[in-house]
């Protein structure tokens, strides 16, 4: 039987099945986040070591997706760091998205309205087809929160190339569990509190260097620069060559659990979480009598299912009335075979 992959580390008070929600913490994380809190609660430090994990993680984030670090932004949103990129695109950019998109990836674009920014929405998997000479950018998810599609990568990212659109990736559903070369895209974002197993408000973005001229960064403050500790007061604007241009200011403690986390993901292997993470999946799937897939979420409309789980004590979610229930490191075959049960009870 499967168990979870560094048992050890993981402590679920029951069957965890909503990851696509937010993720647990493994324990070093947890452990490093309290004893960070209680010399906060202390005044027993100083605070410039806080910042130190943002670094680690921004690092940890960078190999993850196959990029230097330098090409990497860290801040607390996927909407406030896209809304960076379409903030920064030209009057009159025209966009196209799939249609049922979330709105961290649309909002930030559609709020440009105003300047000309068009946004035209296509089904998911007719993406590819529909990048052509009138399209500018094109912003998707890499897997789909609201049913688990995993995006047609090498196909929008081969028509990208051909017709020179710039590609706006949110991978927060995918990084931590799906291989993805951020280097194939311009940009790419993602929040850390879901499958990176990480508390909200770590947030990354890769982009291209070529592209980070283009960009304007609205958010800068202090920690926009080279070095932080250098840019404290006063003019002139001295911002960072590197992607750091875009980061804001870290909120420390946040950052604190996420760098041990990544690290522990990095032990682990995305590929090794890959094919934990898509078997149980596909074992729930032929459970319940559906094909396999290629994704770590499974939607399902096994009737009057959020109720029985709720009941039993399952994690899981209703999104647009199908139950999503999406597996991870600490879930296990034992996990399958329970809910299973459960839902045909
Ligand atoms: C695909 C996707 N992107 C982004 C987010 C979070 O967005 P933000 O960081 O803007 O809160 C979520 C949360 O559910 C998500 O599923």
């Amino acid at each position: 039987m499967t168990g979870a992959l560094m048992p050890d580390l993981w402590e679920p008070a029951g069957t965890y099945l909503n990851t696509a929600s937010y993720g647990l913490p493994p324990r070093p994380a947890w452990d490093a986040l309290q004893e960070a809190l209680d010399d906060w609660r202390g005044g027993r430090t100083s605070w410039e070591h806080w910042g130190t994990p943002g670094e680690e993680a921004r690092a940890s984030f960078a190999r993850l997706v196959g990029v230097p670090p330098e090409t990497v932004a860290i801040g607390a949103t996927v909407s406030g760091l896209i809304g960076l990129i379409a903030a920064s695109v030209p009057d009159g950019t025209r966009m196209l998205a799939p249609d049922v998109e979330f709105t961290s990836l649309l909002f930030p674009f559609l709020v440009q309205q105003h300047r000309g920014v068009s946004v035209r929405l296509v089904p998911a998997r007719e993406l590819p087809g529909e990048i052509g000479p009138d399209v500018d950018v094109v912003a998707f998810s890499a897997v789909q929160m609201a049913s688990g599609e995993v995006a047609d990568l090498d196909a929008i990212s081969l028509a990208a190339a051909e017709h020179d659109v710039m590609t706006v990736v949110d991978a927060t559903q995918a990084i931590g569990w799906l291989p993805l070369h951020a280097s194939r895209f311009d940009v790419v974002a993602a929040h850390g509190y879901k499958w990176l197993m990480s508390p909200r408000g770590t947030a990354y973005m890769s982009i291209r260097p070529e592209r980070l001229g283009d960009i304007v960064p609205t958010t800068a403050g202090w920690y926009a620069g080279e070095d932080p500790l250098e840019t404290f007061f006063g003019p002139p604007l001295r911002l960072a060559d590197s992607a750091r241009r875009l980061d804001t200011s870290p909120a420390w403690f946040m950052w604190v659990a996420a760098a041990p986390t990544l690290a522990i993901i990095e032990e682990v292997g995305v590929e090794a979480i890959t094919r934990h993470d898509v078997a149980l999946a596909n074992r729930f799937r032929a459970g319940l009598g559906l094909e396999p897939s290629n994704s770590a979420i499974v939607m399902s409309d096994a009737p009057g299912a959020a109720e029985k789980l709720a009941v039993a004590g399952i994690q899981a979610a209703v999104r647009g009335g199908r139950l999503r229930t999406s597996w991870h490191v600490y879930n296990t075959e034992s996990d399958v075979d329970r809910t299973l049960g459960v839902l045909s009870g």
